[in-house]
């Protein structure tokens, strides 16, 4: 399963040789930020796929009345190319399985989280969210087809 994914990220044109190891990464901020929520709250239960892709797709209402979701940037794929609503930049997809460059540094991720979420939610994600978020991530490793 993997190799093909491999195989696939490169015809595509991504550097894929570390691409485990960013997964193996991926997969370690998981267990950290769960290991965070269970510590906020022991009753969590751990994260899921669906919970973080509901909300990589919810829309909120920002202040200028506008609705926004991550996917409003990222696209509803992770594991394609998302574009900048505001200006139009392209941005590399989300998907550490795709993307190599995703998740290898957790200082980085929790500066992007703080600042995304704040610029959307109004406050910082919580560490469940996140563990959900990264965990739906890790799942989307089909870029949709060319146009
Ligand atoms: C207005 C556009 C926009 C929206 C909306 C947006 N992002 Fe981003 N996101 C970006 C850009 C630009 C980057 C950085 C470009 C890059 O690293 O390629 C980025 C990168 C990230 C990264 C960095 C991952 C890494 O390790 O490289 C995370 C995490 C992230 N976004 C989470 C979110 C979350 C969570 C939401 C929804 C709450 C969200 N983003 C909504 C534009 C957006």
């Amino acid at each position: 399963m993997r190799t093909r994914n491999i195989v696939l990220a490169a015809l595509i044109g991504f550097t894929a040789v570390s691409a485990q190891a960013d997964v193996a990464n991926a997969e370690k901020l998981v267990s950290i930020y769960s290991e965070l929520a269970k510590h906020d709250n022991p009753e969590y239960a751990g994260p899921t796929a669906a919970d973080g892709k509901f909300f990589f797709n919810r829309k909120i209402k920002l202040g200028n009345g506008k609705l926004m979701a991550c996917a409003s940037c990222h696209t509803s794929n992770p594991a394609d190319e998302g574009k900048h609503i505001v200006t139009g930049k392209p941005i590399r997809p989300l998907s550490p399985v795709v993307n190599t460059k995703r998740f290898d540094d957790f200082e980085k991720v929790e500066s992007k989280f703080t600042q995304h979420c704040k610029d959307i939610i109004g406050s910082d994600c919580t560490a469940a969210e996140k563990a959900s978020y990264i965990t739906y991530l890790l799942t989307e490793k089909t870029p949709s087809a060319k146009k």
